[in-house]
């Protein structure tokens, strides 16, 4: 089995190890724009001609499944990927928005996300049909992909953004860039108990299995 895994940089290589855990056997092949990121903050357009473009290479070598690892481009382009791919079977990322509405004692969730993420209409949608009746808080993280792609984050670059929407009554905190799994251990921290994290690995390999049964 080929699992083609693509993001705009670094948080692909989260999404395949941990898919890497779960398919041993997998060959997975992962591709990234490391000249183009961070796409947090591009226009839907150049999102979609960037991804379109990076994820060539792996429609070529014939990928069972291509993942968008990259809830940026998810969010933006996966709709459009999907028409003019159409034998292509792809999995895409969005913000735990639903599992989160699920979670939440408080009624309150932060989602951290990228700005073209968060201004997104994929996104937007997903407000509307699972917490409409929720406090969704949208941090500042615009600057994480970058510090995370330069491996220069630190703890006190979000130490204040993840105790303010502890205090705000956020008790689940949604990882919707896959750049902020690396930092997930560090946010788990910070919560420190006032809040759960997560992210979308298992979803993946479980929607992986799916795909392959189909
Ligand atoms: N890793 C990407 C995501 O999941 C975004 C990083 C970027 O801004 O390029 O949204």
């Amino acid at each position: 089995m080929k699992l083609g895994v693509f993001d705009s940089g670094i948080g692909g290589e989260a999404v395949a190890e941990s898919l890497k855990k779960e398919f041993p056997t997998a060959q997975i092949i992962t591709v990234n724009d490391r000249k183009n990121v961070p796409y947090g903050d591009r226009s839907p357009s150049e999102v979609i001609h960037l991804t379109m473009a990076a994820i060539q290479p792996l429609l070529d070598v014939g990928c069972d499944i291509v993942i968008i690892a990259c809830n940026t481009a998810t969010t933006i382009a996966i709709e459009h990927l999907r028409i003019v791919f159409p034998g292509q079977k792809f999995i895409g990322l969005e913000p735990m928005v639903k599992p989160a509405a699920h979670l939440t004692k408080s009624h309150t969730i932060a989602v951290c996300a990228t700005p073209a993420t968060l201004v997104s209409q994929r996104y937007t949608n997903l407000l509307k049909k699972y917490a409409l009746h929720l406090e969704v808080i949208e941090p500042d993280c615009s600057q994480w992909a970058y510090w995370i792609e330069n491996n220069s984050i630190n703890r006190q670059h979000i130490e204040s953004t993840i105790n303010d929407v502890c205090a705000r009554g956020a008790d689940v905190i949604v990882l919707a860039c896959t750049h902020y799994h690396w930092i997930k251990e560090l946010i788990t921290d910070i919560a420190d108990g006032r809040a759960v994290v997560i992210e979308p690995s298992e979803a993946i390999a479980r929607r992986v299995r799916q795909l392959l049964r189909e």
